[in-house]
């Protein structure tokens, strides 16, 4: 879209740049829009209220004095501009979604269609028990099947997203430690981890130590042995970690940690490469988030309304957060019913609460679909299908981008550095904005930090083999175009996007959250007629 140098459109008469010298900022079919209050006016409106009708209020005085200032709109003007808006969001349902570590699965419509279900979707969580007895039981069955599916005993479904089921598992652990008297002060995060890690660990006042990363991407066993001593809270690790590979010395890790007296907490974000292969908690891991929206297919809720249960091993169970579901007795007696107080904890020690309520009951009903409508063998087939797709990239692409750690098949995402592109004057960002252009949401970039220029792409097992072939298609022409030296289709790219280059480094440090209306302007003086 056309831009002048301030990033906004063209106003008529404005000079307007070189590329694109249109004033509306419309670039074909995209059609810029402003915010709604500098389109609003505010005698305009949607409704025609009858002129005689009632305007006696019974609010005794309290009723505005004055107008409020809302931006008003007819009919079809809001309808377009809440529909082009909608179209600046780029989506799963728009197109492949490459980005690495994020897992954008297709969201499948039957589980939108469950959750909206009145019984689940009009229901609140101060409803007695009594009434609510069909979500419970969904929750229960989403819990019994995420513990069946990680081998781990207990769960705490509260969290409401993946940092914050890594909060919650972290708490367990340090509830654990106090409640024997053995309060310590340190936890091992990988070089590799995602930053959500080393935050958690360092909310909860633990320092920090970092663990480096061996030459093929994997943690290093003999590293780990050295940093744990009986200051060592825990070690949070990923598995798959983020390069994409699955930590072979994991089971020694474990026990190498148990034996510190330390706990190990298995960062759970990419379950969806091992889902229905290999259980976590066979591995020897006490506590594990899992991102129900990357793995269970539950959107992503752009900062929440997500959950990310964890799960929880035997040790580890005492401490899980209120409250939690108890299903009736074997012979069904009694209905579901809601622990919400230590009292009635059965002699457990919980921390405390995540959340006022027992979790995200949208995201509950669309994963217990997902899992339901896959059966076992399916969600196995998942798992299968998103390494496979990863596999099918990687090997499409390797004779023109580069591998870090050689050609070892991997995981569920493939990592790329950007050793191809040295020379070339072409820089990772380049190449993932000259994407955009090509209509592809760029892949995650510079991340994980452990490889120079890192380029992560997960394709997920929702894409078809001819939608890989297209992505592979497009990245092999522009690997080729860097390697030619067209450095003019990448140092300027996005060409063809609503916004050009932005200022990501003062976007992140100095965002402006909020509109200000521009200062009114003086109005004109009245001239003569003879003037
Ligand atoms: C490896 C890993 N850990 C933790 C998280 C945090 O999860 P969430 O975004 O649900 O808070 C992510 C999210 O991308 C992740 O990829």
């Amino acid at each position: 879209m056309s831009m002048n140098t301030q990033g906004r459109p063209t106003a008529p008469g404005e000079a307007a740049d070189a590329t694109h010298p249109t004033f509306t900022g419309n670039k074909a079919l995209m059609i810029e829009e402003p915010l709604i209050y500098e389109i609003g006016r505010p005698d305009v409106t949607g409704v025609d209220l009858d002129d005689d009708a009632e305007t006696e209020t019974h609010l005794g005085g309290l009723e505005r004095s004055a107008d409020p200032d809302l931006p008003g709109l007819s009919e079809p003007e809001t309808m377009r501009h809440y529909v082009r808006l909608s179209q600046k969001n780029y989506a799963i349902d728009a197109g492949l979604y490459p980005l690495g570590s994020c897992t954008m699965k297709h969201n499948p419509r039957l589980n939108e269609k469950m959750a909206r279900l009145p019984g689940f979707a009009d229901i609140h969580p101060l409803q007695p028990v009594s009434t609510v007895q069909g979500a419970l039981a969904l929750i229960d069955l989403l819990a019994e099947g995420l513990k069946e599916l990680t081998g781990m005993p207990g769960i705490a479904m509260s969290p409401k997203a993946g940092a914050h089921g890594e909060l919650c598992g972290m708490m367990a652990i340090k509830a654990a430690l106090e409640a024997r008297g053995d309060a310590r002060a340190i936890v091992l995060v990988p070089e590799s981890a995602h930053g959500t890690n080393p935050a958690t660990a360092a909310l909860l006042g633990y320092k920090v130590e970092a663990i480096a990363a061996r030459d093929d991407g994997t943690v290093d066993v003999a590293a780990v042995k050295e940093k744990l001593s009986d200051q060592v809270a825990a070690i949070m690790l990923t598995n798959p970690n983020t390069c994409g590979l699955f930590e072979r010395d994991i089971i020694e890790i474990a026990e190498a940690v148990h034996d510190a007296g330390a706990f190990f907490y298995c960062d759970g974000a990419n379950l969806n490469a091992i889902l229905g292969r290999v259980r976590p908690g066979d591995l020897g891991v006490d506590a594990m988030h899992i991102n129900l929206h990357k793995t269970f297919s539950t959107p992503h809720g752009g900062g929440g309304p997500g959950a990310g249960p964890v799960v929880l091993s035997e040790a580890l169970m005492p401490f899980a957060p209120l409250p939690w579901v108890v299903a009736p007795t074997s012979q069904g007696e009694g209905g579901h019913t809601l622990v919400e107080h230590v009292e009635s904890a059965g002699g457990a020690t919980p921390f405390g609460r995540m959340t006022a309520f027992h979790g995200q009951m949208g995201m509950f009903v669309r994963a217990a679909s997902w899992m339901l409508s896959h059966g076992a063998d399916g969600m196995r087939q998942a798992a299968e299908d998103a390494v496979l797709s990863a596999n099918y990239i990687r090997a499409s692409l390797q004779d023109l981008m580069s591998l870090p750690f050689g050609e070892r098949p991997c995981m569920h995402e493939v990592l790329f550095d950007d050793s191809f592109l040295n020379d070339t004057g072409v820089t990772t960002l380049d190449f993932a904005k000259a994407m955009i252009d090509e209509g592809y949401h760029p892949m995650t970039m510079y991340f994980p930090l452990v490889v120079h220029g890192a380029l992560l792409i997960e394709p997920t097992e929702s894409e078809s083999k001819a939608s890989l072939d297209l992505f592979v298609a497009t990245l092999r022409d522009l690997a080729m175009a860097a390697s030619r030296g067209e450095t003019g289709r990448f140092a300027e790219a996005p060409f063809h996007a609503p916004r050009r280059r932005l200022d990501e480094t003062r976007a992140a440090r100095q965002p402006v959250l909020r509109w200000t209306p521009p200062a009114p302007t003086e109005p004109e003086p009245k001239r003569d007629a003879a003037e």
